[in-house]
């Protein structure tokens, strides 16, 4: 019998790159989203529009078999969305109506288990203020101290799905996201993250010119590609493994070394110009033991093999847009 998934957030980076993936093993997806995907067309067998803070729409789109069921969709963005405090709000709200609503939905309907994308954005701020020592070990969660309202609701909907295996015998998996990075991922408009940004500003500056960069670029993050990303997702879904576990690199640089390494790639000269921006934590880095130890596998690809990717997507798509606006 031909294997069926739900992706819910499908018109999304992550999950518009999951959906190809499950379409390459054969499997028939319904992709679900308050849009389609803005870069290119989705290869989902049946794309349903609409809102998941909706019960009623949660129920419809659940109304048939699902051998696996993705819930990516969430209100989020990079450092600039996310640490302003203008839309606190909105992202609790948004997001924990969404992951309500589809847990309600799915135990209802029986469906056996859920994956749920938590992110690293959970962990305590005071783990993170050492820039060359954060601890992201999975069992540092606690006390819980995260930076932002986002971290917050993560932390929250966490506790959300593993309840729902607690009470509900559902087979629930949770995984704690590190920075994605990729083609086809949000590169501008304020919600995309360093190393989008970092390729769209080192893309539109001239050779010998400046790049602005937020903070004093000491502060450091690992940086994730989507391959990884996804395959880390789909092990962990089909494993007997519950969560949460950190799928995220371990290749911890400084935001001045992935400029340096864009703009090698860009093959550009560039002065750094260091402004006052939404900084996030001093530190973060993902600790793969536990993922290496449960699964047998953590991710292994250099940030600069994936960076070489991605920047040439976002140097076309920049290209594409001053084309358009000369026009
Ligand atoms: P994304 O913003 O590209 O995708 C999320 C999708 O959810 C969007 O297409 C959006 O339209 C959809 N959505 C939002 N509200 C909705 C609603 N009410 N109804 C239906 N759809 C709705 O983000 P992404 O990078 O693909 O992230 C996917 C998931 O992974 C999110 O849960 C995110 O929090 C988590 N995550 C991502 C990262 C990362 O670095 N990309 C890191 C940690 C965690
Ligand atoms: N976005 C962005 N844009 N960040 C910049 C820029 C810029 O032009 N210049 C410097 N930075 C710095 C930010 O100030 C921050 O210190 C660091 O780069 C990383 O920023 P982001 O990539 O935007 O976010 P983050 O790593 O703090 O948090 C992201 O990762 C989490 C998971 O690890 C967010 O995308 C979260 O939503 C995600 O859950």
């Amino acid at each position: 019998m031909t294997k069926t998934a739900l992706v819910c957030g499908a018109g999304g980076f992550i999950g518009g790159h999951l959906v190809k993936r499950l379409k390459r093993e054969g499997f028939w997806v319904r992709g679900v989203d308050l849009k389609f995907p803005p870069f290119a067309e989705t290869e989902a067998d049946d794309f349903a529009v609409g809102d998941l803070r909706d019960q009623y729409f949660c129920r419809q789109i659940t109304d048939r078999r699902f051998d696996e069921v993705y819930q990516l969709a969430a209100d989020m963005g990079g450092a600039g969305y996310i640490f302003t405090g203008e839309h606190d709000a909105d992202v609790m709200h948004n997001s924990a109506t969404i992951n309500l609503n589809m847990l309600d939905a799915c135990q209802k309907r029986n469906v056996r288990g859920m994956f749920y994308s938590s992110s690293a954005c959970m962990y305590p701020e005071h783990n993170q203020m050492d820039p060359n020592n954060p601890n992201c070990a999975e069992d540092s969660a606690y006390p819980a101290n995260p930076d932002s309202e986002y971290g917050w609701e993560k932390l929250f909907s966490e506790r959300l799905y593993l309840a729902y295996n607690r009470n509900h015998s559902m087979r629930n998996r949770v995984a704690r996201y590190h920075n994605i990075f990729g083609p086809e991922g949000t590169w501008d408009g304020g919600k995309e993250k360093a190393p989008a940004a970092v390729c769209r500003k080192v893309a539109q500056a001239t050779s010998g010119g400046d790049i602005e960069i937020w903070g004093d670029g000491t502060q450091t993050r690992s940086f994730l590609y989507i391959e990884e990303c996804l395959e880390g997702t789909i092990r962990l879904t089909r494993s007997d493994f519950e969560g949460p576990v950190n799928v995220g690199s371990e290749e911890m640089v400084t935001i001045n070394q992935l400029v340096d390494i864009v703009a090698d790639i860009a093959g550009k000269r560039l002065h750094k110009n260091h402004i006052p921006g939404p900084l996030g934590v001093r530190g973060r880095n993902s600790d793969n033991r536990l993922i290496g130890q449960k699964l047998g596998w953590k991710p292994s690809a250099t940030l600069r093999s994936g960076l070489e990717k991605t920047y040439e997507w976002i140097e076309r798509q920049v290209h594409r847009n001053t084309k358009k606006a000369a026009a």
